[in-house]
This record gives structure tokens, sequence and C-alpha cells, in this order.
């Protein structure tokens, strides 16, 4: 008999508490997955006419995947409010603003591969609230370092429909059996590889990057001589880099300053992922994981990867 997603209840302190969060992030993965097999049919490929808090277009799929996930999260019962990469402020679910938990999500990240039916992802974290049950959830409950999310992990709209996950007791992947309908365990205990694999960058900004980076890529790969991948989704991109090894980086440069990943929707869950698989993940100079964050919507650079790729990187 394959493992469900009912294992997690089996994993570390907090599997019970986080199994019906995480089946909610399944079934909000399942149906954002059908709206993007659908989406041209029904016309809702291109943009929303819309911005979001980053200044960047919305496209109308941002906004469906954004608004799943919520609806998802509130079936729950267990999450008293959502930070939404879509969202300017932090969205109270107002019939269970008792409840324990927040969600940070990126409800669909690499967006702009839509338009070439490329590979996306959500990214999410789940985090527990600091002020009293008895008050409305705040902004301030949702800036916690990395180092006290409580469950993090991705889906990936690929070939397969993945979802890949950890409660502080390593990194599981569940694949949707669309046999049985239901998500199973397909990649128990991933452990990123030491050596080989690839570097993953946008390096035609390397003439713009901050800190020296064009030359500290240089370096490294004429140190460990990895080959390169890119595709221009995080989800993809880190994905990758756990299976195979290597790094994956988007580090500040001309244009963004303080990076352009966001420190709560992409690199605190995807760092704790990271970690968690027994790679490293860091930024400007500290882990991510140790970054106290300052704002919702606050960015940094973003190196992942191998020990080994990463030190080679950064020194
Ligand atoms: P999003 O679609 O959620 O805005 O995220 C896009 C991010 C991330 O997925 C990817 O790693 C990066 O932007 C790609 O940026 P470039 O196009 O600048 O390479
Ligand atoms: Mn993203
Ligand atoms: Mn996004």
């Amino acid at each position: 008999m394959p493992s469900t997603m009912n294992n997690i209840a089996k994993q570390g302190d907090h599997g019970s508490a986080m199994m019906p969060v995480i089946q909610g992030v399944g079934r909000a993965a399942i149906e954002i997955a059908a709206v993007l097999r659908g989406a041209v049919f029904r016309g809702a490929l291109g943009g929303a006419g819309s911005e979001n808090i980053q200044g960047e277009q919305q496209q109308m799929l941002d906004v469906l995947s954004d608004e799943i996930f919520l609806e998802e999260m509130r079936s729950t019962g267990f999450i008293c409010a959502v930070g939404s990469e879509e969202q300017e402020e932090l969205l109270v679910i107002d019939e269970y603003s008792h409840a324990d938990y927040l969600v940070l999500v990126d409800p669909l990240d690499g967006s702009s591969n839509l338009d070439v039916d490329g590979p996306v992802g959500t990214i999410f974290s789940i985090v527990k609230r600091k002020t009293a049950n008895s008050e409305r959830p705040h902004v301030s409950d949702t800036l916690q370092s990395g180092r006290e999310v409580i469950a993090a992990g991705y889906v990936l709209y690929g070939p397969s429909l993945m979802l890949v996950c950890s409660v502080g007791e390593g990194v599981h992947g569940y694949t949707f059996n669309p046999a049985v309908a239901r998500f199973e365990l397909s990649h128990p205990d991933m452990r990123i590889p030491e050596t080989g694999g690839y570097y993953s960058v946008n390096e035609s900004n390397k003439s713009d990057w901050a800190d020296g980076m064009g030359d500290k890529l240089i370096a490294m790969k004429a140190e460990t001589g990895l080959g390169m991948r890119y595709v221009g989704a995080m989800v993809a991109d880190m994905h990758r880099t756990l299976l195979k090894g290597g790094v994956f980086l988007y580090p500040a440069d001309s244009k963004n300053t303080t990076g352009k990943l966001r420190l709560l929707y992409e690199a605190i869950p995807m760092g704790f992922v990271m970690e968690q698989a027994g790679g490293k993940a860091m930024s400007s100079g500290i882990a991510i994981l140790d970054i106290e964050p300052e704002a919702l919507h606050q960015r940094v650079p973003v190196y992942l990867g191998s020990n080994t790729n990463v030190d080679a990187l950064l020194g």
C-alpha cells in the first residue's frame, strides 16, 4: 500500500498539526493544476490588467491561483491568516481568526513561463502566531525568521504534479497519482547530492551583479566544472538543484538592489527545504533562515544548493 500525505502526521513534533494544512495545499495544487491545463480554453492566459504590490503585472492565473489557495487554507479551519505575494496586506480569515497558524504563499511562481507552457509552481511556509489567539492576527505574526518556520514546501506543475515539503524532519516528495486521484509518497527523504549537478542563474544580469558575484561565478565554474540550467521558475530550478545537486542563485543587481526574490514567499520556504535536505541556503553574508524579516514583501539575494558548491561560490 503506498504512503499518502497522511504519513506527514507521523513526522516530527509538528507533523500531526501540519498534516491537514498540507493536505489543503495539496487540494489547492490539484485545483490550480486543473486551471492551468484548461486556461487556454477559458481565456485565462495573459495579463489581469492589474499590478501587485511589487509593481509587477499580474497574470490572470496569478489572481486565480491566489483565490484558490486562500479558499483551501480557509477550508482547513486551522489557518487564521494568509500573507500572499499577490496581496498588499495580510488577509485575515475572519471565521478562524482564533486559529494557531499563518501561511505565507507565492501562489504561482514563475508566471513568465505561462505563455510558453513552461513549468510553474506554488511555494508556501507555515508559522505559528505570536499574538494571543483572542486577538486579531497581525502582520507581526508573519515577520518570523526561518528558524521559527514549522513547515514549508512547494508544488511543481510539471509533466507530473509534485508536492515537496518538510515539517522539520527531512524532505519528502509526493506525486499526484491520477489513477487514484491522490498524492502518494514517491520521493522519501530527499537529500541533495554533495557533488555534480548544475549552476542555475539568469546570467544575462552578470554585468550588473553586486558583491563581485560575476568574478565569483567564473571562479566557481572553474573550480567545480558545473554545467548550467535555468528555467526561470524558482520552483523548477530549486527542484532540479535538490535532485541533481549544484547551486541556484539570484544575486542583487543594479536594478534589484536588495535582490529580486521575496524573503517570506520564496527565500525562507526554499531555504527551509534546502537545509532540511542537507544543503545550504545563504543570502548576503547570512544564512537565509537567520534573517529577521522586517516587512511582508521584503526581497533578498539568494544562494541555494550543495554545501560544496555554495561554498565554492561564496568563499
Ligand atoms: P514570480 O513569477 O512569482 O514573480 O517569481 C519569478 C521569480 C522566480 O520564479 C525566478 O527564479 C525568477 O523570478 C526569474 O527571474 P528572471 O526572469 O529575472 O530570471
Ligand atoms: Mn515567485
Ligand atoms: Mn508568483
